[in-house]
């Protein structure tokens, strides 16, 4: 698989609130063979601090060769990246990692957690590709997302409407859609079997959820995060215990899983 590190210009920046940040670059080399799923390691400052990259979901990949992230500020590395501006460069490494293994879209169920959201997008938009324009419709993929709040889940709901999909929304305090979790929703839609779900948020919410599919021997695949020093196999730094016994490596051997392999801590 082909990885590449390149130094890329950021062309739009866009405070979808207070702390959450999408950005687009222009990257043709990484964007030409992303695949949803996958994620690049982000130099967060020309110096040395903080020395690491930081790992980030590929968002969307769009015309031109523009690839998209989008983060929520937590420490120093996203607090810098949410103070570049258009015009300036950073160093970007990938894709990395595995990516989803898309199915049908007419037996796919997304659900995604606050920025568990953003690859997605992403993924949404590669099913709409696979179905011919016949046979699209606007409720396949399902997709069901949640987050804290109106102000965090409606700019991300309208991204998968603008590309033609239906969204079923919750939030944390009621003020968007259902009044609760993504797995309430999903509990009630009664999803079919032989639906496979597609899931990335929280840890709780994905051990939820691989509890659920199990229980209803359904597949999921699960996005996994850890802390990443490297994102390329060679620290170790992020293993993650599975259910046959010993680790998986999240950058290498994910950081898709399928969710029935990884040992749930909840
Ligand atoms: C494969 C992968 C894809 C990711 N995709 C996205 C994405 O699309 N959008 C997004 O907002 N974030 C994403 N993350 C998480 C993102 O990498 C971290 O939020 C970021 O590295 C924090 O860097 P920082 O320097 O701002 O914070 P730090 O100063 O490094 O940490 C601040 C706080 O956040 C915690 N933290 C750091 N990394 C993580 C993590 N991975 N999970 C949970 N807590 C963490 C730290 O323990 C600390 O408490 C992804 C992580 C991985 C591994
Ligand atoms: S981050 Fe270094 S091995 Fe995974």
């Amino acid at each position: 698989m082909s990885q590449f590190q390149q130094k890329v210009e950021l062309i739009c920046f866009e405070a979808l609130t207070e702390d959450i940040v999408r950005l687009t670059f222009n990257a043709p080399k990484i964007a030409a063979m992303a695949r949803p799923g996958q994620f690049v390691m982000v130099q967060t400052s020309p110096g040395k601090d903080p020395l690491l990259r930081r790992p980030f979901s590929i968002h969307q990949v769009i015309r031109d060769g523009h690839l998209q992230i989008l983060f929520k500020v937590l420490g120093k590395g996203t607090e810098l990246l949410a103070q570049v501006r258009v015009g300036e460069q950073l160093s970007l490494l990938g894709p990395l990692g595995n990516g989803f293994t898309p199915g049908s879209p007419e037996t796919a169920c997304l659900v995604g957690g606050g920025m568990g959201i953003a690859p997605l997008l992403f993924l949404a938009t590669r099913f709409l590709s696979k179905s011919s324009a016949a046979e699209v419709s606007p409720k396949m993929p399902m997709v069901i997302l949640g987050a804290r709040n109106r102000a965090e889940l409606e700019p991300l709901v309208d991204d998968f409407r603008k590309v033609g999909v239906d969204v079923l929304a919750a939030t944390d305090d009621g003020s968007f859609g259902h009044h609760g979790l993504v797995t309430d929703v999903l509990t009630k839609s009664n999803l079919p079997p032989g639906f496979g779900i597609y899931c990335c948020g929280p840890h709780p919410m994905m051990a939820a959820i691989a509890r659920l599919c199990q229980q209803e021997s359904r597949a999921c695949q699960v996005s996994v995060e850890t802390v990443m020093a490297c994102g390329m196999g060679a620290c170790l730094g992020c293993a993650v215990p599975l259910k046959a016994g010993g680790y998986a490596h999240v950058c290498s051997d994910g950081p898709i899983f399928e969710a029935e392999k990884l040992l749930w801590s909840l």
